[in-house]
């Protein structure tokens, strides 16, 4: 059984200034040929390795999304009277912008595809959908045209948008101009699917972004999502998430201090030794971690206290999430569960301005000699995928 409620920003469907185009693309493949990145991989090799990787190059067919995809349209889109299978556009206008010159019918091929993709009886027919939806994602043109000049203002067509001006304009040859877009550098690009549309009030939008703004830049750090997500000025493509394990590791310092001591136990009429143990799990990360919408991603910290012979004095869990989710009788709106404006948020993850801190003061019988303290830190991504991302193992003499 999965969990999986996404919080999705569903007034992000709010009018887009997108130019109207002519034509609509009735096949994945017309769709693809008008926003045809081939020549980008030509020129942009090491861009296009790094991007086709990325979670932005799979933005479909990531397993997770696909699952989510699919409940959507099972449990709401076809549960729901007002709403019409079309409506998977509420999830695809950020997973792939281009779909706005999609035509009806493609949409509900992508619907008919995810749905085979994820439900078919036979792994064939399984495969077969996920190999055409592969074709669909978060592509070069998605964020330098559609996406690069922000809520306020249409992107020009068959302009390619960058972070500089070039005055050689490198792309004229095959009929592209190059223009420049500072938002390309800002943490407010990102936002524009990782956050609500500005006309959200802030209070009712509690993201990843949110915790970005309150947590870290407020506190008075300057880093955009881009210095630690593309490697800064080396504007790496793979946009590092937590599929990095090295990434991921370095989002978060685990310290153990454990000292012995001894107190007076007035029951028993002598001293007795005990354990003062302080764990401290530092997030250095620009936002909370981890983050998602409930139950998972989860980190989990497990502690466990064990004598010279091996046999345990102490066992503890901690675990941290973000998670957002509706009661009964919270804000009327059609798919509720779905939408994070009516959602209840629960933030029970690691912020980067508050180390999460925990003190054990552990009594030990009086024949200890030495414990083994030891903390695992992971982080649970997926179902199947489980990362370990801190471990320290201490022994501590206990003193006579
Ligand atoms: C406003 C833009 C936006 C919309 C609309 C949107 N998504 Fe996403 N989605 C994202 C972003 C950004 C991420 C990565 C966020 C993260 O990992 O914190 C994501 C990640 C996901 C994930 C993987 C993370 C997880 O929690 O398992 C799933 C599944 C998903 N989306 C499904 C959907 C579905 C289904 C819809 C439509 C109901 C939808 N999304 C609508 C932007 C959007
Ligand atoms: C998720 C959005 C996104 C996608 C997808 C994307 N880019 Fe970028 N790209 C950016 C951002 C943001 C910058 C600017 C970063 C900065 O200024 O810090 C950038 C910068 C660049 C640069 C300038 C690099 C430099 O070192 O000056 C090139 C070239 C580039 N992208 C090419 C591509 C190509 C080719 C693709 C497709 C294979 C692609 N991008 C896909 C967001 C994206
Ligand atoms: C014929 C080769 C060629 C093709 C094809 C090409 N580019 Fe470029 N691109 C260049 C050159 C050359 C530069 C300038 C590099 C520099 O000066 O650092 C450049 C620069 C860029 C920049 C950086 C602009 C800036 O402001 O820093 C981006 C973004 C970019 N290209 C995206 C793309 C995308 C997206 C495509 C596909 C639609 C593409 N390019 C196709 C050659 C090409
Ligand atoms: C056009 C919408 C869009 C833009 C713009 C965008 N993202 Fe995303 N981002 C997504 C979606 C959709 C996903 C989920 C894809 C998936 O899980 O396969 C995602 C996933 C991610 C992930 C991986 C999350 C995970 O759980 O694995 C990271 C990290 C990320 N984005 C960072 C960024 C950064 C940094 C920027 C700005 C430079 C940015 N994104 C801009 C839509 C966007
Ligand atoms: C100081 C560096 C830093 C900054 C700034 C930063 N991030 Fe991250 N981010 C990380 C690290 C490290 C991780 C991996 C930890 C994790 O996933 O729990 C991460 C994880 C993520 C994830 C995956 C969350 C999860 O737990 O699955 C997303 C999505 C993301 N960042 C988006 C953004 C966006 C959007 C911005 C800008 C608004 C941003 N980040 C700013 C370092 C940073």
């Amino acid at each position: 059984m999965r969990n999986i409620f996404i919080c999705i920003l569903l007034l992000s469907i709010a009018v887009l200034p997108y130019p109207v185009s002519a034509k609509k693309a009735a096949t994945i493949d017309e769709l693809v040929e008008m926003y045809n990145i081939k020549p980008c991989a030509g020129c942009h090799a090491d861009k296009y390795e790094d991007w086709k990787t990325s979670t932005m190059g799979n933005s479909i067919i990531d397993p997770r999304v696909l699952l989510g995809m699919r409940t959507f349209i099972r449990l709401a889109l076809d549960e729901e009277k007002s709403m019409k299978r079309e409506d998977i556009t509420i999830c695809l206008n950020c997973h792939i912008p281009q779909i706005k010159d999609a035509a009806p019918e493609l949409i509900l091929h992508i619907g008919d595809l995810i749905l085979t993709a994820v439900e078919n009886d036979n792994e064939l027919k399984r495969e077969a959908a996920k190999k055409e939806l592969s074709k669909l994602n978060l592509n070069c043109l998605g964020c330098h045209n559609l996406k690069a000049t922000g809520f306020n203002a249409a992107p020009k067509e068959k302009v390619i948008y960058g972070p500089r001006s070039m005055e050689n304009n490198p792309h004229a040859g095959f009929g592209f101009q190059t223009e420049k877009s500072a938002l390309l550098s800002t943490s407010e690009f990102c936002a524009q699917c990782h956050h609500c549309p500005p006309d959200v009030p802030w209070k009712d939008c509690p993201t990843l972004y949110t915790t970005y703004i309150e947590n870290f830049i407020q506190k008075g750090r300057k880093e955009t999502c881009q210095n630690c997500h593309m490697m800064g000025e080396a504007r790496i493509h793979t946009f590092a998430g937590p599929g990095n394990i090295d990434f991921l590791k370095s989002s978060l310092s685990l310290n153990v201090a454990a000292r012995p001591t001894r107190y007076i136990d007035i029951y028993e009429n002598r001293k007795m030794p005990a354990l003062v143990l302080e764990i401290e799990l530092k997030n250095n990360a620009g936002h909370v971690i981890p983050h998602g919408c409930a139950i998972m991603p989860r980190i989990i910290m497990e502690l466990s206290v064990r004598d010279q012979e091996g046999r345990e004095i102490l066992s503890r869990q901690k675990e941290f999430s973000v998670n957002d989710l509706y009661f009964k009788g919270g804000k009327q709106v059609v798919m509720a569960e779905w939408d994070v404006t009516a959602t209840e948020h629960f933030n029970l993850g690691i912020n980067p301005d508050k180390p999460d801190t925990s003190t054990f003061i552990i009594p030990l019988e009086k024949d200890i000699k030495s414990v083994n303290v030891e903390v695992n830190v992971k982080y649970t991504y997926s179902r199947d995928r489980i990362f370990t991302i801190g471990k320290t193992v201490q022994k501590v003499e206990i003193e006579k």
